[in-house]
């Protein structure tokens, strides 16, 4: 009954589908929602390994009673305290006055910033990395991930059957829906795009601590990964690990060009789709155009973590760029979003100085990117010499493609 899955022989899923959020965190747009992964160990000792979001917190106990009934819950494991899983920690407390709590120090300092008065009432096992505790048949490690998302991130690992839960590394936006396994789901054609959303916004700015943990987890004979949202996987990891390798070392996915444009009237809209198509006309079609305006910023954020090249084409603003191009070029910044070749369009009628200002940014916030010499300026509107312009751009792009292409070909040989 209710909404459970069964993951291993002893080991259950137990969380929530969240399809009323608009907003992860109050600011990341989820048209499919959002999973909150709690999961159930039913050992000697009864195991709760995270909770949820506490407006999911019904769900949450009805699936807990659905599998233990009228027994007791023995622990509790906190891998991360924020509210999206950490939620509903004090509704466990309140329902099973005899539970104790397993987290890291920080985790329990959290709880009680949150509030949560019921946490010093209750048993307390602090762990840090390398400390293993046994629930019965079931022996988990504890492995310290700090910053993936938040500093008192832990993941564990069963070491009898090789399940690893990973907190929020490895998760993704959108609801489950019955669904569990990667295997269960088109993963690549369903869900990478929101799981890159994801990450790339979420985790995005801590690729060198991802590379950390990733490093622990290829030590690890695992079976399966449980993370706190999204699908379980239970194979083909090569193809998930190899997608955060890529992500967490700001490497692209794929040799393709985001035209990210900003626009008041059209015209700087049309010079972004001229590029487009001539950059078709030679090949390269593998473009995507976005109006920053239109678009999610996180959505743009993503597409910058997949492919290669970024053109920025904005209109100047009040002698400056366009308010929401400026928005997106220091969230990349913020997130950290580093080697990628760059051009830019710029636009101006009587003062065009957004080129030079978009430079600037670039130049001080962003590491290890290239920004391409061949510059279009438009003077309110694409005209005949701006065509030499934009073929020198296209060019260049596909000159920079070119090099890196022969350079990666040089450093695998
Ligand atoms: Fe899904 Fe950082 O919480």
């Amino acid at each position: 009954m209710y909404t459970v899955r069964k993951v291993t022989e002893d080991l259950y899923w137990v969380g929530a589908n969240d399809h009323r959020l608009a907003l992860f965190e109050n600011i990341f747009p989820i048209s499919r929602g959002v999973s909150y992964n709690s999961y159930l160990l039913e050992d000697e000792k009864t195991v709760l390994f995270d909770t949820v979001d506490w407006s999911a917190a019904r769900d949450l106990i009805k699936n807990i009673k659905d599998v233990i009934g009228d027994k007791d819950l023995d622990y509790v494991v906190v891998h991360h305290m924020e509210p999206d899983h950490g939620g509903s920690l004090e509704e466990i407390c309140i329902r099973y006055p005899n539970v104790t709590i397993v987290s890291s120090e920080q985790g329990f300092e959290i709880m009680r910033q949150i509030g949560f008065s019921k946490v010093d009432e209750h048993k307390q096992i602090i762990v840090k990395e390398g400390d293993t505790i046994s629930f019965g048949k079931h022996t988990f490690a504890f492995v310290e991930a700090p910053m993936v998302h938040w500093p008192e991130v832990l993941m564990s690992f069963d070491v009898t059957n090789g399940v690893l839960f990973t907190a929020d590394a490895f998760g993704s936006f959108g609801a489950l829906d019955g669904k569990l396994f990667n295997d269960e789901v088109n993963f690549d054609r369903d869900w990478l795009d929101d799981a890159r959303r994801y990450y790339s916004n979420i985790v995005g700015k801590y690729g060198p601590f991802v590379q950390d943990v990733l490093k622990k987890a290829a030590t690890l004979d695992i079976k399966y990964i449980c993370p706190l949202h999204g699908p379980v996987w239970r194979n083909d990891f090569a193809y998930l690990l190899d997608k955060y390798d890529k992500w967490s070392k700001y490497e692209p996915e794929e040799t393709g060009v985001v035209i990210a444009y900003a626009s008041m009237y059209g015209n700087t809209e049309h010079a972004a789709q001229t590029l487009a198509s001539r950059l078709c006309d030679k090949g390269m079609t593998n473009v995507v155009v976005h109006d920053v305006s239109r678009t999610d910023v996180s959505e743009l954020i993503s597409d910058v973590f997949k492919y290669s090249h970024l053109v920025l084409a904005s209109v100047t603003y009040n002698l400056n760029i366009y308010p929401v191009m400026k928005n997106f070029i220091m969230d990349m910044a913020a997130l950290n979003v580093q080697n990628r070749t760059i051009a830019i369009i710029e636009n101006g009628t009587w003062a065009c100085t957004v080129g030079d200002k978009m430079e600037e940014i670039i130049d001080d916030e962003l590491k290890l990117c290239d920004v391409l010499n061949d510059r279009v300026t438009i003077n309110t509107s694409l005209n005949k010499a701006n065509a030499n312009d934009m073929n020198s751009l296209v060019d260049s792009i596909l000159e920079s493609m070119k090099n890196i292409k022969e350079l990666k070909e040089k450093l695998n040989k």
